[in-house]
């Protein structure tokens, strides 16, 4: 969820809707607003993405200098007006919007219940609002204000879990307190004007002058000036960053949507990521000579996608640099024993540094003591800002839910990581260092090419086959994550049945769901498993399966008419060819969801970043 706050001298619904509307990547089952209004508290809902409480807004105008709004991604209970916040208390005076969990909520729920609470919602967020209400009720002999922040404080003591919480009360016009633990908030200072959100995009065409607050600090905007405390009630002075971010407005660019844009600014995307030369790469990675030689684990840990490309360069790091890789989920390394192998670096790959597992999982990595690493797309996030060194994929904003261009330059990111700790401990020599800096330098050039010669191959195959409902996806070695990179792909914008599997995987079980109705991509180029691929087509095409194989020219020649459709990448390393591998499935995902009529950005039941445990 997006959380978002305003007190100044504008409108302040207008500056919440675009706040909302930059924050609508955390979720878009519903959203809301909540401003004071001659002493009165206004509030507004609508199930569905932010354009629909815009909508509502212009039937019921709200002229407030100080709101808070919400973007929600639904975990207690369903987008439903009711189930959307901003949540209230029972007299109405009290405004909640809050991102993350609150763990205790049922019990804190029947406790209130039994004081004569009514709930409205099946939130957990709602028992912030009547706890508020309680807690209000105890503070006397205080200013409006400092009532307000001390019920505040003691409801962040009543409440366990996560949040990031903006408060507005009608006893204290003007004014929101803000509180955070473990979920992100971010103060935005202004010119007679303050900010709080989730996240900087939501109010950086405002200011760029912000503070991150730390974990169960306390902010109390105003509009002149804004002050932050500590959990005791002390005043802070804040640390103030500038930041430098490009707030260009991203346009579809004639691009039916904005996917298909991100995968066709992958061969820029990557070649911005790759913009430092072999000198720099101590420095890109963070690591001196000595670190690199006492690594001895290198753990992954991402979610999604980003999961997908730690997976992948398991198979080039351990190869270049003989340092053995371990991949884990985030939520679950988080909750597993974790032996606390001494030089171990953990390396969390996350395109907005704001998933809640990550950051979960990053924190576990850091208690075990390990040195950690993050790559990521956003600069400032949490992620960065926990990890010792942030190497910077540059990809720009990525607007699709359903990464690409992130996915691809994290690969790239990583495949630069295992040729530089190869050379830097002796596993590769200079001429293969050479080499494979050569071949991953010129990575921008091939994903051109692919793009160039796969697009109308795959929208061909496509069209053929998109009324399917199961599909298959192998691959080997590198390729194999590719293979469930593409099925996730399907999954997340077509919402058809997509699995990928280990091509020699699949006579051990999977085999038994094919037959003529589920088509099987092959990730097939012409390396030292080629054969073995060649096995999985001939097995899973007896079966009735339509094989769409993807090959290079040489694979091509031996495939040729044995499979249903033949896309051809060009020729590369067998671990490059499954970073071109990445835009096929990417193509095929599209165009399918695409004839499907599918929503593709934002995608039913998604959030392009879950910052929620
Ligand atoms: C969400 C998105 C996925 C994404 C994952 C990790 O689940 O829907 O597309 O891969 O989060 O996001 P991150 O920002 O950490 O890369």
């Amino acid at each position: 969820c997006g959380i978002i706050g305003y007190t100044g001298k504008k409108a302040a619904s207008k500056i919440i809707i675009e706040g909302l509307r930059n924050l609508e990547y955390r979720g878009y089952d519903s959203a809301g607003i909540a401003a004071l209004e001659n002493g009165q508290l206004k509030r507004l809902r609508a199930v569905g993405k932010v354009k629909e409480l815009e909508t509502s807004l212009l039937k019921n105008k709200l002229s407030s200098l100080c709101a808070v709004g919400h973007t929600r991604w639904a975990t207690h209970g369903k987008p439903s007006e009711n189930n959307s916040h901003p949540h209230t208390d029972c007299g109405g005076n009290i405004a909640v919007v809050h991102n993350g969990i609150i763990e205790n909520y049922l019990s804190l729920k029947e406790d209130l219940k039994k004081k004569g609470h009514k709930f409205k919602s099946e939130t957990d967020t709602e028992v912030i609002a009547h706890l508020l209400e309680e807690n209000l009720k105890t503070v006397k002999n205080l200013t409006a204000e400092q009532k307000l922040f001390e019920a505040v404080r003691k409801t962040a003591k009543q409440i366990s879990g996560a949040f990031a919480v903006g408060i507005i009360w009608t006893g204290a016009p003007g004014i929101i307190v803000g509180i955070r633990k473990q979920s992100p908030l971010v103060a935005g200072i202004g010119d007679g004007e303050s900010f709080l959100a989730s996240d900087v995009t939501a109010f950086l065409k405002h200011t760029n002058k912000v503070v991150f607050l730390e974990d169960n600090e306390i902010v109390v905007a105003r509009q002149n000036n804004i002050s932050f405390y500590d959990e005791n009630g002390k005043e802070k002075k804040p640390l103030i960053t500038q930041i430098k971010w490009n707030t260009a407005q991203a346009e579809k660019g004639g691009y039916k949507h904005f996917m298909l844009k991100e995968i066709y600014e992958q061969p820029d995307a990557v070649a911005d990521t790759l913009r430092f030369g072999v000198e720099d790469m101590p420095s890109v990675f963070g690591m001196s000579g000595k670190q690199i030689k006492n690594i001895k684990k290198i753990q992954i840990i991402a979610c999604g996608t980003a999961y997908h490309a730690g997976l992948c360069s398991k198979y080039f790091i351990e190869e270049y640099s003989g340092i053995p890789v371990e991949v884990d989920y985030a939520s679950e390394y988080k909750y597993r024993f974790v032996p606390s192998t001494p030089g171990t670096l953990a390396i969390a790959v996350s395109q907005s540094g704001e998933t809640a597992d990550t950051i979960a999982a990053m924190k576990k990595a850091k208690e075990a003591g390990f040195k950690t690493l993050a790559i990521c797309n956003v600069l400032g996030s949490t992620l960065t800002r926990m990890a010792d060194h942030t190497f910077f994929t540059r990809c720009g904003l990525e607007i699709s839910v359903a990464s690409t261009k992130a996915f691809t330059s994290q690969l790239a990111a990583l495949y630069g990581l295992a040729v530089f700790l190869g050379f830097q401990r002796g596993v590769l020599n200079s001429a293969q260092f050479k080499k494979y800096s050569t071949e991953f330098f010129a990575l921008p050039r091939l994903l051109e090419n692919t793009i160039k010669n796969t697009a109308e191959a795959v929208k061909k195959t496509a069209k053929k086959i998109y009324k399917e409902k199961t599909f298959v996806f192998l691959g080997r070695s590198a390729n194999y994550p590719i293979a469930l990179e593409g099925a996730l792909k399907l999954k997340e914008i077509s919402y058809l049945h997509a699995e990928g599997f280990p091509g020699g995987e699949i006579k051990h079980g999977p085999i038994a769901i094919i037959d003529s109705h589920v088509p099987v991509f092959v990730l097939a180029p012409k390396d030292n498993l080629f054969e073995k691929m060649l096995s999985a087509c001939e097995e899973t095409a007896a079966r009735g399966a339509k094989v769409i194989a993807v090959t290079d020219k040489k694979g091509a020649e031996i495939l040729g008419k044995k499979v249903f459709a033949l896309v051809k990448i060009p020729e590369a390393n067998s671990f490059l060819t499954a970073i071109l591998n990445a835009v096929v499935v990417q193509f095929f995902a599209y165009y399918i969801a695409d004839l499907r009529k599918c929503e593709i950005d934002q995608p039913r039941n998604l959030a392009k970043s879950v910052t929620v445990e």
